[in-house]
């Protein structure tokens, strides 16, 4: 056993025998960026001026992971492959639609896992994607307890962004308040059994916003006043020597009434006025402290339930957005602002000083590290064909990392995304640079074709980490691309150190 392997089994042990298993609070948000003050950074194009007290307070507790990455920024593929812990090219869906038990195999959900080692599973609101992509029921295996998701409230197709005034909250909930509420309930439910020894929870709560619409009450924009405070991007053009594969159109927002009547196509450098934009961008940050109050109520309950030495509570993403950064929005792309997300754990007697790394990780981690934090078996590492095996990760556990923030556990991380359900962007992301091959893909047999490469792209983040330069071309960098693609085709394996 080497010196890694001896510590967990120490961790592990002692967690067993000192505190026994411990419950799982998992919140997950739709669409959220690092837009968070704990993850503000002069070096970064995030607003310098969130309000988010709540979250701002869980990641000064937890273990907190500036660099993650999705595997796929769009909900159905991300929610599919870190509920699993299975990469996309493992779970075969790359769309909201496909069921991973019907295109991928019988793998367990994080929620699965926990019900079949005696917890009591309960989910609320957007954990799936939903409908067709988790059975049309929520994936009913996965819980022992009746699923919730809410009803969308004051959304329509009308509008973009809408800020709910307080007279017609009197008799109306916003979805995420009815999520926190229901979760809210069954945590006092729930912890009566936790409480004398009969079962632990795993409870997961989906948050819809900051994805769009953005809709919230109106007190919440009244944090983002003067309008004078937000500011437009700095960067609202495409990258020089971007290719035009790597685009993505943001119909997603376009659909909208609103944005419709602009008149905008969503083509390379066809941007929306700058009044749009400050608008959206203010909005936007509203929905996220919407989001943060709402999951403040959550975490509070855990508190006033006197759990808070025994649950864990973890927060992350299903992928970023973008604001307008290059004149696009929206995700379903690999730049940066699509793929990062925010990811932390709480795990209490073990980061409540709170631990920072700046490590790569990928939300395929989250489901090991979860199991290993509240004191589960460690699942093993998926061997290359695991179709058939229903528990384990092709992930890694991040608890080393709370010993050792800066102890290297893999140089990489790795996402993709389609185009034109005929062509497979592959892109690797290391400390420095971010590197993307365009290239073939059989979508009847999941199948790369590395051969048919047809466009590339690399970013020297050190230098531009806004993404405004595609140097793939520059003499200058040939060694680095040759290492890059070497290393992107020999996969997320060969990235463990
Ligand atoms: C609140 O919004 C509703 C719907 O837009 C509107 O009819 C109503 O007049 C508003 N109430 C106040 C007090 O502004
Ligand atoms: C634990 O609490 C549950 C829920 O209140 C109750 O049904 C059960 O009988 C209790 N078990 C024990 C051992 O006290
Ligand atoms: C986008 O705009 C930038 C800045 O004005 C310009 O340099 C670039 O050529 C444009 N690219 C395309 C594809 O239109
Ligand atoms: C949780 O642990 C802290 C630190 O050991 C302690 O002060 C606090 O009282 C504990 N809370 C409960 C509810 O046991
Ligand atoms: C995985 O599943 C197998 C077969 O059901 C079981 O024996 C094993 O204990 C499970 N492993 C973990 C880590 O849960
Ligand atoms: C993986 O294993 C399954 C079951 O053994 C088999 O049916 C399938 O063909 C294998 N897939 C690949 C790509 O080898
Ligand atoms: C990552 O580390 C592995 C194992 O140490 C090594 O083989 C690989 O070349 C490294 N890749 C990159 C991109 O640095």
């Amino acid at each position: 056993m080497d010196r890694q392997g001896f510590r967990l089994l120490v961790l592990v042990v002692f967690f067993q025998t000192c505190f026994g298993l411990k419950n799982v609070l998992f919140l997950i948000a739709s669409d959220l960026r690092p837009e968070i003050g704990a993850y503000y950074s002069t070096v970064s194009q995030f607003y310098p001026f969130m309000h988010t007290p709540n979250i701002d307070a869980l990641a000064a507790k937890s273990l907190l992971m500036k660099n993650a990455h999705v595997q796929y920024a769009n909900c159905g593929p991300s929610r599919s492959s870190f509920m699993t812990g299975r990469r996309p090219d493992t779970t075969g869906v790359y769309n909201n639609n496909d069921y991973w038990r019907t295109v991928g195999g019988p793998f367990e959900t994080i929620p699965e896992h926990f019900k079949l080692n005696g917890y009591n599973t309960a989910g609320f609101g957007k954990v799936f994607y939903g409908g067709s992509s988790s059975g049309d029921d929520d994936d009913a295996q996965s819980w022992t307890e009746t699923y919730f998701r809410g009803s969308k409230t004051f959304e329509s197709k009308e509008n973009s962004w809408h800020a709910i005034n307080a007279s017609s909250l009197v008799n109306d909930r916003l979805v995420d308040e009815q999520i926190a509420d229901e979760a809210i309930a069954s945590l006092q439910t729930l912890a009566q059994e936790a409480i004398n020894g009969t079962a632990n929870f795993f409870v997961a709560v989906g948050f819809r916003r900051p994805n769009l619409p953005f809709v919230f009450p109106d007190d919440v924009m009244s944090m983002y006043y003067p309008e004078a405070s937000i500011t437009l991007p700095s960067n609202p053009y495409v990258p020089a020597n971007m290719p035009s594969i790597a685009w993505s159109s943001w119909g997603a927002l376009r659909r909208y009434d609103d944005i419709g009547a602009l008149g905008v196509n969503g083509n390379r450098n066809n941007t929306l006025p700058d009044a749009n934009v400050l608008e959206l961008r203010r909005a936007y940050y509203s929905s996220i402290t919407w989001v943060d109050e709402q999951l403040g109520r959550v975490v509070d309950e855990i508190q006033n339930l006197g759990l808070e030495n025994d649950t864990i509570i973890s927060l992350i993403s299903d992928n970023g957005f973008l604001l307008g950064e290059h004149g696009g929005w929206c995700k379903n792309s690999l730049f940066e602002l699509a793929t990062r997300v925010p990811m932390m754990i709480h795990i209490p007697g073990l980061t409540d000083g709170g631990i920072v790394s700046y490590e790569l990780a990928e939300l395929v981690d989250v489901f090991p590290t979860v199991v290993e934090a509240a004191g589960l078996d460690p699942l093993s590492l998926c061997p290359e064909n695991s179709s058939t095996i229903t528990n384990c990760t092709e992930g890694l556990s991040l608890l080393p990392l709370t010993t050792n923030p800066c102890m290297g556990l893999k140089n990489a991380s790795f996402s993709q995304q389609v185009r034109k359900k005929e062509v497979m962007g592959y892109s690797i992301r290391t400390q420095r640079y971010r590197y993307t091959e365009w290239i073939d893909f059989d979508f009847s047999t999941n199948t790369p074709d590395w051969t048919a490469l047809r466009d590339q792209e690399l970013y020297d983040l050190t230098a531009d980490f806004e993404q405004n330069f595609n140097v793939v071309s520059d003499s200058g960098y040939s060694g680095v691309v040759s290492e890059l693609s070497a290393a992107l085709q020999s996969g997320w394996r060969n990235a463990i150190i």
